[in-house]
């Protein structure tokens, strides 16, 4: 006897709110049509009353996407969740997440609110969201450092209201496996109506457990939902990574003995679009999706695994999209096999314009770089979108001197507002150069907190991907590059970090 587990992404909140990561309605788009295509049962799609920008992003892919429930968070009060349900009413199936802190520490230092008020503004929202939409969550925020007795009142009086989800947060990453697990099993045994809903975890990685608190929620305290993200991306250390916990639940069958919706096949390429769209780049040694998870280095364990596979293996590389990254595309492939290919990554691109452009630079890849893999198209993609979406800045071209024992010299044509400038300067290295020679127009006053160069295909004829996260008053974005020339892929990533800013900026200065 099975039962299924529910598999709730939040890569797209939660994950967002890692510093640098945010991301463009487009983006968030190619990502939530990954999602679906992952088979995730359910895609929180953001905050929709936090901005303007993340209202249209909600009701964007509450448009488009019909296979996953689709949801929006909210604050447990009237105004957001009747945003959120608003931006939700496109939706084939909606769901409103309502959260409110219910640990005496957040209680009393944050929201300034007694428990009797919690407790009222608790069951009132949830009264108020069901009568805008059936399916409702509700989110007891530092769930796992409350006082359990107070937490079972507010929980029983919020299922009573209509809530057919309670997610027990571990929201600064504090449980422990065995004790978290335990914590739900006691709340559920202990709550009359506690099988009125379904439970639901959501760990955050502080402590390295949140893949191991998920699970032990299910295993031990009966939950049937995990929230998690692809990559783990998310606040600090991070959630519960997706990969992790999905490979583990259908790889230990015969422990959980759940079943879980996912196409598994698809989770390497929805790893590559996250790492590739927020420039957090995927440590090699990660289970399932990193470079390494499967290579073999030592001699014995090649040689088991030639012997039999299973000597050393626990899961197939091809099960979770590892033989989908082979070169598909060169300089001889034509319109069709690109935009082939385009549809099988989920690319959606507007209009047959749009596709054109973009096969022009895959021609101009092609004739650089005799293999294209799928990470060359989608970062050929990325860079035609951000194009398209009528940028601040642009790329044009660069030209650079650098020579043993001289100073380095940059050249960057680029644009502003659609007008090209020319920017010059020298620099302690190429790339030092160029991104001066940026600055000396843009004069942005931005720090500079991380630059990484990552080979997009192992070789040193694949593309450089940089990642440069900046950081000016209190915002810091990541913005991405890539180019077989790593110092045109550094330029390509500091205007896109600027976009980003500038963005930022617009939002900010929008809401007043
Ligand atoms: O970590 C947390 O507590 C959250 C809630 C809003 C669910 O993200
Ligand atoms: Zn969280």
């Amino acid at each position: 006897m099975t039962d299924k587990l529910i598999i709730f992404d939040t890569t797209l909140r939660d994950g967002e709110q890692s510093p640098g990561a945010s991301m463009t309605r487009d983006e968030k788009l190619r990502i939530a049509r990954q999602l679906e295509r992952l088979k995730v049962d359910v895609i929180e799609a953001g905050f929709a009353a936090s901005s303007n920008g993340d209202f249209e992003c909600v009701k964007a892919i509450a448009e488009v996407i019909k296979e996953s429930t689709i949801c929006s968070l909210a604050r447990a009060n009237d105004r957001d969740i009747s945003r959120a349900a608003e931006a939700l009413k496109p939706a084939r199936s909606g769901r409103l997440h309502l959260f409110l802190a219910t640990s005496a520490l957040h209680m009393e230092k944050k929201l300034r609110m007694t428990p009797d008020q919690v407790f009222e503004q608790a069951r009132l929202s949830v009264r108020f969201a069901r009568n805008l939409m059936a399916d409702i969550e509700f989110s007891p925020e530092d769930g796992y450092r409350s006082d359990p007795d107070f937490l079972c009142r507010v929980i029983e009086a919020v299922i009573d209201e209509g809530a057919t989800t309670i997610n027990v947060p571990d929201t600064v990453g504090y449980a422990i496996p065995e004790l978290y697990g335990h914590f739900i099993k006691n709340l559920r045994e202990r709550i009359p109506n506690s099988d009125k809903a379904v439970w639901s975890v959501h760990c955050h990685n502080d402590l390295g457990m949140a893949v191991a608190n998920s699970l032990a929620g299910v295993k031990i305290g009966g939950a049937r939902q995990v929230e998690c993200t692809i990559n783990g991306l998310g606040e600090r250390a991070g959630n519960c990574s997706l990969e992790e916990v999905v490979m583990a639940v259908k790889t230990r069958k015969d422990y959980f003995a759940l079943d879980i919706g996912i196409d598994t096949h698809q989770i390497l390429a929805a790893s590559r679009l996250v790492s590739q769209t927020t420039g957090f780049v995927v440590q090699p040694n990660k289970a399932v999706v990193g470079a390494n998870a499967f290579a073999h280095a030592s001699g014995i364990h090649q040689d088991g695994v030639l012997k039999a596979r299973d000597t050393y293996e626990i899961m197939r590389a091809e099960d979770v999209g590892w033989s989908a990254n082979k070169m598909v595309l060169g300089k001889l492939s034509g319109r069709n096999a690109f935009k082939q290919r385009l549809l099988e990554l989920g690319v959606a691109m507007e209009s047959e314009a749009d596709i054109n452009n973009a096969f022009i630079k895959f021609k101009d890849l092609a004739d650089r770089k005799s293999d294209i893999f799928d990470e060359d198209i989608l970062a050929l993609v990325s860079d035609e979108s951000a194009a398209h979406a009528n940028e601040q800045y642009g790329f044009v071209s660069l030209s650079q001197h650098s020579e043993t024992g001289e100073r380095p010299q940059a050249c960057v044509i680029f644009t502003v507002a659609g007008k090209e400038v020319k920017g010059e300067s020298d620099g302690n290295g190429p790339v030092d150069a160029s991104l001066k020679a940026i600055e000396t127009h843009v004069k942005s006053g931005a720090e500079m907190v991380l630059y990484s160069v990552n080979a997009i295909s192992g070789s040193t004829e694949s593309q450089g991907e940089v990642t440069v996260r900046l950081q000016n008053s209190g915002r810091v974005v990541n913005g991405v590059g890539a180019d077989p020339d790593i110092v045109v892929a550094s330029a390509k990533a500091y205007l896109s970090a600027l976009n980003k800013l500038q963005s930022k900026a617009d939002r900010v200065a929008a809401q007043g």
